[in-house]
């Protein structure tokens, strides 16, 4: 069925794993799908899990843990002070990063907010190749200014550069002689989450440190999906070519002063993150910060079990033979996608693929919610969920140096770690298909109850009449 235009379906790489437990999943009727929606006011965070067939959501702690990471759960060491599970956690999380510092923490925001009381200030600003959504929230909530200097090319979705993702470094210059005196800390987002999840090359980091030095600034990574960062480069730098992905990692933790990471993403667990520095008084604000906020040192807001499935999925993560298979899937999702006419943005990246829903939708306004469009869309046709975001964000004029806003829009099939296979995505893309067909006949949508803060996670929407 994929082959609409008589290709013939690109081979995915095959699973490097078998499966041990199944849990059940089921497509409701069409009619049944059409009433959900409506009853849900077209939100899918509202939807339940067993109303949808193929949840596309998030990457976000909806991985398949493996049976070492099960078994380990069974030697997880729940002593409140110096447990052995935070000792194997913290030796995993040097070894990785090189950092000497590790404070745990129960997921990436929580560790966010830890460092932000320490490195944002009111009036500040602090930079970012684009910063995900949690984090901008937290560098407000300090009264900072977020400000996201990723490349124009990013906002074309056929541009195939292979790392869009990148800081565009004309922009971090401009802004650091312009503004060098509010901002307090460069991050360096891997994959960039909000830019399509394109990564960043090592030589714009390089890039990246040096202007930094130059103005005596911190540089700190999110390291949320910090080995699909690595290995796309160690498939697409010159230079890095087939280089060992931990080496390239750690390459990227030594040209910055820390990072923090949700675990649930290149952790390969539900729950779990954690905060890594070198500065002895940032790991100690931490520190006592968690006490307050999360929980003691040795376990932030996990379980001793918890932490030991940690030790083990950040490894397993930098298995290369996992890492060519999940690249590999997001990138038939992908080419399946261009095959049958959706505007995707290319080349693929890590954690899923991002439609240009502008584009898609070319008789609907940004008004008109086209983002809740395809969202609909693509559950009525195949009961697949999947999300979209409009996101506001603040920049520089490589120029001037004057602070511009400039809005970046997308939608996300986002990829699970280790959960569907080959037929899962084929149905995804068959139902992209008749999201496709159909689209020049499908509705705006309006809201209809909008909270004030946090709006795509409580917004109601209604069809419009055409
Ligand atoms: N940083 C990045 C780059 C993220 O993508 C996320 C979460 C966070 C930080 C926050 O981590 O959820 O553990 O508190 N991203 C999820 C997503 C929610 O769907 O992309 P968290």
């Amino acid at each position: 069925m994929i082959d609409r235009h008589g290709e013939i379906p690109k081979k995915p790489v095959q699973e490097p794993y078998r499966t041990k437990v199944v849990e059940s999943i089921r497509l409701p009727s069409r009619a049944e799908r059409e009433q959900l929606l409506r009853d849900v006011g077209y939100n899918p965070f509202y939807l339940k899990s067993q109303d949808v067939y193929i949840d596309l959501l998030t990457d976000s702690g909806t991985g398949a843990m493996s049976d070492t990471q099960w078994a380990a759960l069974m030697v997880g060491d729940e002593t409140y002070a110096g447990s052995r599970s935070y000792d194997d956690f913290e030796q995993t999380v040097r070894d990785i990063t090189g950092y000497d510092h590790i404070v745990p923490v129960h997921q990436g925001r929580a560790g966010e907010h830890l460092v932000m009381q320490s490195i944002a200030r009111p009036g500040g600003i602090v930079l970012s190749n684009t910063l995900f959504d949690t984090t901008r929230a937290h560098v407000e909530y300090r009264d900072a200014l977020p400000v996201d200097l990723l490349a124009d090319i990013a906002w074309d979705f056929d541009e195939p550069h292979p790392f869009k993702g990148n800081f565009d470094l004309d922009k971090l210059r401009a802004a650091l002689e312009h503004h060098h005196g509010r901002v307090s800390a460069v991050v360096a987002t891997l994959v960039n989450n909000l830019a399509c999840s394109s990564p960043v090359s090592l030589e714009n980091m390089r890039g990246v440190r040096e202007l930094a030095d130059r103005f005596g600034v911190p540089v700190f990574i999110d390291a949320s999906r910090f080995a699909e960062n690595a290995w796309l480069v160690t498939q697409r730098e010159d230079g890095q070519r087939g280089r060992p992905v931990a080496d390239v990692a750690r390459d990227f933790f030594a040209l910055a002063d820390g990072c923090w990471m949700s675990a649930k993403k290149d952790g390969l667990v539900n729950i779990g993150g954690f905060i890594a520095v070198r500065d002895d008084q940032l790991a100690d604000e931490c520190r006592q910060r968690l006490v307050l906020f999360e929980g003691f040192p040795s376990y932030g807001g996990l379980a001793g079990r918890d932490l030991q499935a940690l030790s083990i999925g950040l490894r397993e993560a930098l298995n290369e033979d996992y890492l060519r298979h999940r690249v590999a899937q997001i990138e038939y999702l992908h080419d399946g996608m261009r095959e049958i006419g959706v505007p995707v943005s290319t080349p693929a990246g890590g954690s899923g693929v991002y439609v240009d829903v502008a584009r898609l939708y070319p008789h609907l306004n940004p008004d008109d919610n086209p983002g809740i469009t395809l969202i609909a869309d693509l559950y009525l046709h195949g009961g697949v969920r999947m999300s979209a975001g409009v996101f506001h964000l603040t920049t520089v004029d490589p120029t001037s140096g004057s602070l511009v806003s400039r809005d970046f829009s997308c939608a996300r099939l986002a990829l699970p770690r280790r959960v569907y296979g080959k037929a899962h995505l084929d149905h995804v893309i068959e139902a992209m298909g008749d999201v496709v067909d159909g689209a020049h006949e499908s509705p705006a949508y309006k809201l209809v109850k909008a909270p004030r803060v946090l709006t795509h996670f409580f917004a109601r929407f209604e069809p419009v009449a055409t």
